[in-house]
Parts: C-alpha cells; sequence; structure tokens
C-alpha cells in the first residue's frame, strides 16, 4: 500500500508518497481501509516541526480519517468486518498518521459513520468537530439560551461550534471576512454573522448579546486573542475559551475579570481520553442524523497530493490568504 510519510521534519515538499507495508491491526485494533482524510493547522505543525512532538520517522501524517473496517485484531469489540467508521487523534503519541491507503486504529478512536453521510464529510467533521465540542460541553457547560460568541465561523473549528451551539440552543454571534462566508455561516445556524474587520464589531456584538446579559461562552480560535476588548463583551460568569496561539502572550486585565466572576478555559482536543472523545463522536453522529450537522468541504484533493494540500492550509491559517472556505479533504 502506499502512504504519506516524511522522513524529517520541514516544509510540505517533505511529504512522501510512497510503498509501504500494510499494517496489521494489533490488539485492540481495527484495520481501515482509508476512504477519506482531512487536513488540520496541527498536522502541518507537526511536519514542519513548529510543534516539537516526540516522533518516529518516517512518520506518516495526519490525524483524521474515515473509511471502513477491514479486519479487526484481537479482543475488539465495537467494530465488524464491513462497518463505516470515522474517528481523529491519529498521529499523536505514537499512534500512526491516517494518510494512506490502509490504517490500523485503536476501535476506541472511532464511532460509527452514519449511513447518508460520506467518508469525505465524515472525515472533515472529525477533529475540528471533536474540539467544537469538547470545548462547548466538556470545558464551558454550555446551556440552551446563552449567547456564544466563535471568531472564524467561516473556518473548521470554528462552524463545527456554530453548528454544535445552534443545536444545543444558543444564540450564535460569529464572524468571516466575505459576505460570502458570512452568509454560510448563517445557514449553518448563526444568528449573526459579522465581518471581522467592521468598525462596529464590538457595538454589533454588544447590542445582540444584551439579551443574555453579555456573551456567556467565547471560543477563541484566533492566535492572538484579545482580552481587553473581549472581557468587556463577557457577562457574568462568562466563560471563556482558549485553545490557539501557543507563542502569544497578550496583555491581561486582572479586574474586569475577577470582579465579573469569569472563568478563562485553555484546552487541547488531543489531551481528552477516548470516553470523553466519544461522546462527542456520538453527539456529532446525532446531529448528523437530526440534520443539524454538516462540515464544509472546501478542497478535495487525491492523497498523492499531500503536499500542496498542506501548502494550501498553511497559507490560510499561517498567512491569512483567505483562498479557502472550508475543509481539506484528501481521498486515495
Ligand atoms: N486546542 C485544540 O485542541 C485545537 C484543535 C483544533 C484547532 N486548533 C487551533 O485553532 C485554530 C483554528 O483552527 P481551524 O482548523 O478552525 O482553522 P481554519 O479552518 O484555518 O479557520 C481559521 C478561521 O479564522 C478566521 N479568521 C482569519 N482572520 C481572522 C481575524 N482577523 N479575526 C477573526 N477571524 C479570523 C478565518 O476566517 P475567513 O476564512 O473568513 O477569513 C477562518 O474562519 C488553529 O490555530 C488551530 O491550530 C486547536
Amino acid at each position: 500500500m502506499k502512504a504519506a510519510r516524511i522522513h524529517s521534519t520541514g516544509d510540505p515538499e517533505t511529504i512522501v508518497w510512497e510503498e509501504v507495508p500494510q499494517p496489521e491491526p494489533g490488539p485492540g485494533q481495527v484495520l481501515v481501509k482509508v476512504g477519506a482524510v482531512a487536513v488540520n493547522p496541527i498536522d502541518t505543525y507537526i511536519r514542519s516541526g513548529a510543534v516539537a512532538l516526540p516522533l518516529e520517522f518516517p512518520y506518516t501524517i495526519g490525524c483524521d480519517l474515515a473509511g471502513t473496517v477491514e479486519a479487526c485484531g484481537e479482543g475488539t469489540k465495537r467494530f465488524q468486518p464491513g462497518d463505516r467508521v470515522w474517528g481523529s487523534n491519529q498521529g499523536l503519541f505514537g499512534r500512526t498518521g491516517t494518510f494512506a491507503e490502509y490504517a490500523a486504529v485503536g476501535e476506541e478512536w472511532l464511532y460509527p459513520t452514519p449511513e447518508n453521510q460520506s467518508d469525505e464529510a465524515a472525515a472533515a467533521g472529525a477533529l475540528v468537530g471533536i474540539t467544537a465540542h469538547l470545548g462547548l460541553f466538556l470545558h464551558a457547560g454550555l446551556q440552551p439560551g446563552e449567547t456564544v460568541f466563535v471568531n472564524g465561523g467561516s473556518g473548521g473549528v470554528g462552524r463545527s461550534v456554530v453548528q454544535l451551539a445552534h443545536a444545543h440552543g444558543a444564540r450564535v454571534i460569529t464572524t468571516a471576512g466575505t459576505e460570502e462566508k458570512r452568509e454560510q455561516c448563517r445557514q449553518a445556524g448563526a444568528d449573526l454573522a459579522l465581518d471581522y474587520r467592521s468598525s462596529t464589531l464590538d457595538d454589533d456584538i454588544r447590542n445582540f448579546a444584551a439579551e443574555t446579559g453579555g456573551v456567556q461562552v467565547w471560543f477563541e480560535t484566533q492566535r492572538e486573542p484579545t482580552f481587553d476588548r473581549t472581557i468587556g463583551l463577557l457577562a457574568r460568569r462568562g466563560r471563556l475559551i482558549l485553545m490557539a496561539g501557543r507563542a502569544a502572550r497578550p496583555e491581561f486585565p486582572v479586574g474586569p475579570f475577577y470582579v465579573n466572576d469569569l472563568r478563562l478555559l485553555g484546552f487541547a482536543m488531543f489531551n481528552a481520553t477516548p470516553e470523553e472523545q466519544r461522546v462527542c463522536g456520538e453527539a456529532i453522529n446525532a446531529a448528523t442524523a437530526a440534520g443539524q450537522w454538516e462540515p464544509h468541504i472546501g478542497q478535495t484533493f487525491p492523497l498523492s497530493e499531500a503536499p500542496r494540500a498542506h501548502r494550501l492550509q498553511e497559507e490560510n491559517t499561517l498567512e491569512g490568504q483567505g483562498t479557502l472556505t472550508g475543509k481539506i479533504v484528501l481521498t486515495p
């Protein structure tokens, strides 16, 4: 079989689509015939070496996948050959990545793919959906009727936050860079979609959130959080989620934070246990069944063109080129 691997960290062209032995499913693992994978910003940080994880080379890239179970290893209980599955959290902590024709995956990281969902859509929503669900529910304890703000409802995590918060009965404010993208945010469930460059942005957020006394959950997806303005827009006992910006060192207004009983919550999805992630996977499947979950695929490539896919992700996440709307999906 073939897999997209790197032999050292470096630029996107370090990825090689090469012949490798087909993996055998070990105890507790299933062998998945990969139908689709998706790119996430973290894939590019691992590949470039920007996030220094202990990697064993050659390293197969990729966290997300969807496909069909081909064989089951010893002791597996949840899946059988022929079952369609999706999952994330691979390519981390010694687990092999997903950008390959076959992947041996611990069954605790997999969820059944709903009948009406393509492998492409299941893979596109995997890491971003689990991240959004963990942030909104495990960490921020979102309640129906509360107001949520998320920057970049056109992005992978942002769109997932919009859909899951809306499905839970929250009021959702988001931002995006163009009117076309803002319209897509509204269709995904945003009650208010604003231009993040607008000079009236904060007033518009404040006015909309006034009905609930301010924003209850601020889900920050940007790598340079702006606490001075954000904290002033939160409701009493509001929760502020941080999940991006490893190098950021922003100023922090302590007084307005504590006198309003605010809470600051940081998390990385890959720290969540398989049991915690399964709660998210099942909720995402339930949202799919209810017609409330539709990942947006922006571009598709063959897996052999993984370097182009990584380059496109970087141009948007790191350089802000705005040439991508939706997830990048690859197929074998
Ligand atoms: N902690 C975790 O577990 C975790 C998990 C997943 C991702 N992340 C991190 O979260 C971040 C977002 O990931 P993603 O996959 O959602 O990225 P993405 O798909 O590239 O989305 C980025 C979003 O940011 C928006 N944006 C760009 N400039 C903006 C600005 N000045 N103000 C407000 N929004 C702006 C973009 O909007 P337009 O396209 O409309 O310009 C787009 O919607 C990344 O840094 C990633 O590494 C962390």
